[in-house]
């Protein structure tokens, strides 16, 4: 017989006593997880778009965190690569939203209620991702006050400089003007925007082969917001268009709270230095 009469031939067939692909990814508990609470036929879909974008966000959090930590260290080809990755997660997050689309009111309202007032609201690695890029809404660790883990790891986060507070740190290094953000001690807040570091970025703009390391770090950046603000603008539209106006089941107003967080900007100073130049 040929390799081409059997092309699985040579494939190891016998697991007894070794470790198989399964076994390696946990996939029993991994595909054990779904557990519709009705017997609607939509709610698998919407279970499996919310876990899979959970664990997308698992991996951005692990990118996101040894970014943070490459830019303290000035090893920025490496924060570069893993800032591009996670712009490359939120571009195909983005593109899933397709799937969920394919959900109609009709199909929604068959199995809203058996929600209860979960939503992703109560989402702590989305609450993570937004903490660790710097915007820093400490009100929004109330919904996790009963899990002290969560919690926990959340402050941990509020602790320590964020993504964007490294990158106005590496300005400093580098002799940049960033006025106080070169010597706060304390960032559980998210930082008040600055005309220095406004200037240090139109600067860098202005002669990128003077900075270009700084330059790129920067385009990385607003790649990166790019991408998550449209995540934010593809979640409220696919929210208009399965449940309108209606509150959410998190119980903010919906789809007007959604729309009042696409103005939150995570990199202001690199959304204003356009205007500059
Ligand atoms: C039928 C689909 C969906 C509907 C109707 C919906 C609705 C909502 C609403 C109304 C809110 C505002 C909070 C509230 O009052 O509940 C919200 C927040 C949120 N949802 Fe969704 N959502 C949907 C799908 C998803 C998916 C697939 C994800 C992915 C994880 C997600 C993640 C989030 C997050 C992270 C927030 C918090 C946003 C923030 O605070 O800025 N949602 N959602």
């Amino acid at each position: 017989m040929t390799q081409a009469d059997n092309p699985a031939q040579g494939a190891q067939m016998e697991f007894r006593g070794r470790m198989s692909y399964g076994d390696y990814l946990h996939l029993e508990k991994v595909l054990d997880a779904q557990e519709p609470l009705s017997t609607a036929h939509d709610e698998l879909l919407f279970i499996i778009q919310h876990q899979t974008s959970e664990l997308w966000m698992k991996l951005a959090i692990h990118e996101i965190r040894s970014a943070i930590v490459a830019i303290r260290e000035d090893r920025l080809q490496p924060a570069f690569k893993m800032l591009t990755r996670v712009a490359r997660i939120f571009e195909q997050l983005n593109s899933a939203w397709d799937v969920l689309r394919t959900m109609t009111p009709s199909e929604y309202t068959q199995f809203r209620d058996s929600l209860g007032q979960s939503s992703g609201f109560q989402s702590y690695q989305y609450r993570a991702i937004e903490f660790l890029a710097g915007n820093r809404n400490n009100a929004l660790l109330k919904p996790h006050a009963h899990r002290p883990e969560v919690l926990g790891k959340l402050e941990d986060i509020l602790a320590a400089p964020s993504l964007y507070d490294e990158a106005l740190l590496l300005l400093a290094r580098q002799g940049f003007d960033v006025g106080v953000d070169a010597t706060r001690m304390d960032w559980r807040e998210t930082r008040q925007e600055s005309a220095a570091v406004l200037l240090a970025w139109r600067d860098i703009y202005r002669a990128p082969e003077e900075h270009w390391m700084l330059y790129e770090l920067a385009e990385k950046l607003v790649d990166f917001e790019d991408y998550f603000r449209r995540w934010r603008f593809n979640h409220v539209t696919t929210v208009e268009r399965i449940i309108g106006l209606k509150r959410g089941t998190g119980g903010t107003s919906g789809v007007s709270y959604l729309r009042k967080m696409l103005e939150v900007e995570l990199f202001p100073e690199l959304w204003k230095v356009r205007t500059e130049l």
